[in-house]
């Protein structure tokens, strides 16, 4: 944490402080933090598109100024690889080829709420859950990898503990190698993108309401299982089951495509996990080359859409 203020210090010293000190000269204070601002990504045709592009630069060209975050995070110069390698992935999780450091964690779950509305079990969330949790808890870095690009570059005990010191030896070739290796909370990441932290004027957004944490009360449950559902019940009946999950088919081809909303079963059932909702891809809103759903829905929620696929209300 300290680093990362460090970081900030000699960021600023490059004349950020320069820029930011000009704007506060012009700006009054209500006007100045940077809230909210609109994507530089185009959230069309590929996940090199969106804000998961975890170089933070476009594949297609344009987009952000992803330099400015090379001091914070590795710069691996590829999209896939901040969450999947096509060898030597953890096998700590039941998550497609997945790359990332998976750190044990207890959750403190929505049912502790206690509220009459939840009739079903809730467990810890499930793996369609902890893929999203193992950057947006905050507590792993986002360039926690266990496996860099390049050959030989691999430390499996990164599987569930991150190791500072082996991403450091990433060399970035296209700019400053990264000494601190932030994470989605509000003292990394969030000391830049959030109203309070921010630099005035330096174009970072406001990423607060994506740092999730590791207490999932105030968010819809997860890892609950799905009631009976069906006429004369409040939930619509996933049509299609198979063993690893249910998914609402609705161009009946028998595959759960990226826009039908699923449930997932881990063991104990189908249940609501964050990926039910959400595709970390993108999906298209209105078939090929379109801009994607905001905030990776699977299907639009106008109209609540995402809401109405399960809920029958
Ligand atoms: C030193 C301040 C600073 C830190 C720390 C920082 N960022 Fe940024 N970030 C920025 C600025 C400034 C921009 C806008 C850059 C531009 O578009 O030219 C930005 C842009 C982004 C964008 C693109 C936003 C969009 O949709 O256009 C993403 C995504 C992002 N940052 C993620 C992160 C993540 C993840 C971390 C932590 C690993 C991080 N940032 C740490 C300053 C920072
Ligand atoms: C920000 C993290 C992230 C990035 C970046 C990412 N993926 Fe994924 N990917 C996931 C997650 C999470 C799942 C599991 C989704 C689920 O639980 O159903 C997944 C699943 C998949 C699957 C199998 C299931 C499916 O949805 O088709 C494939 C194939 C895949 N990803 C390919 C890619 C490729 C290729 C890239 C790079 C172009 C990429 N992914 C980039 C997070 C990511
Ligand atoms: C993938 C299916 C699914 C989707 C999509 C879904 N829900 Fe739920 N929802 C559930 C399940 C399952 C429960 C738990 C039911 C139980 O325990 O009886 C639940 C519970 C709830 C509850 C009850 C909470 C309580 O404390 O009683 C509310 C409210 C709710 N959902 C609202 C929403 C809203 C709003 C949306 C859209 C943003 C939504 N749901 C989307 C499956 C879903
Ligand atoms: C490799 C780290 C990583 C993983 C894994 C990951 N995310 Fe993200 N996600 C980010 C970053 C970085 C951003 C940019 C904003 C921020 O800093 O939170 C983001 C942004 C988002 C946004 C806001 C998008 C927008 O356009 O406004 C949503 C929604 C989201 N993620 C959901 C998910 C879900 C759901 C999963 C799992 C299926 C997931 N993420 C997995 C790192 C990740
Ligand atoms: C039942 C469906 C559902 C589930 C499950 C779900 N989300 Fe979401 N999520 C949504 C919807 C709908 C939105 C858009 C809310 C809006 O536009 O204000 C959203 C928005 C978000 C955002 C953007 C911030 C915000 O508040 O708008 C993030 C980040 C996110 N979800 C991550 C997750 C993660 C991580 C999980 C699992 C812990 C998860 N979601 C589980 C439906 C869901």
């Amino acid at each position: 944490m300290v680093n990362v203020w460090m970081r900030r210090r000699s960021w600023m010293a490059q004349g950020v402080l320069l820029v930011a000190a000009a704007w506060a000269a012009l700006v009054p204070p209500a006007a100045r933090a940077d809230t909210d601002l609109p994507t530089k990504f185009s959230n069309i045709g590929s996940v090199g598109n969106t804000r998961h592009n975890l170089m933070q630069r476009q594949l297609s060209g344009g987009g952000p100024a992803g330099v400015t975050m090379d001091s914070f995070r590795n710069d691996y110069l590829e999209v896939c690889v901040y969450c999947h390698t096509p060898h030597a992935a953890n096998r700590t999780t039941a998550a497609p080829l997945w790359n990332r450091t998976m750190k044990v964690t207890t959750y403190q779950t929505y049912d502790l709420l206690n509220t009459g509305g939840i009739t079903q079990p809730v467990s810890q969330p499930g793996a369609a859950s902890l893929t999203c949790l193992s950057c947006h808890d905050g507590q792993t870095a986002v360039d926690s990898v266990i496996n860099m690009p390049g050959a030989g570059r691999l430390l499996d005990t990164q599987e569930t503990t991150e190791n500072a010191a082996f991403l450091n030896s990433w060399n970035n070739t296209r700019g400053p190698d990264a000494t601190v290796h932030a994470r989605l909370s509000s003292t990394e990441c969030l000391s830049c993108h959030s109203p309070s932290g921010g630099i005035p004027g330096a174009g970072a957004t406001d990423f607060t309401a994506f740092a999730i944490g590791t207490d999932l009360r105030n968010d819809h449950p997860v890892g609950v299982r799905f009631p009976p559902a069906g006429p004369g019940t409040d939930f619509r009946d996933p049509g299609r089951k198979e063993t690893r999950w249910a998914y609402y088919d609705n161009n009946a081809n028998g595959r759960a495509d990226s826009n039908e909303i699923r449930l997932y079963n881990s063991g104990e059932g189908y249940e609501v996990e964050c990926a039910s909702c959400h595709d970390p891809h993108g999906v298209p809103s209105a078939g090929p080359g379109s801009v994607f759903n905001p905030t990776f829905l699977r299907v639009s929620n106008a109209g609540s859409g995402v809401c109405l696929t399960c809920h029958s209300k």
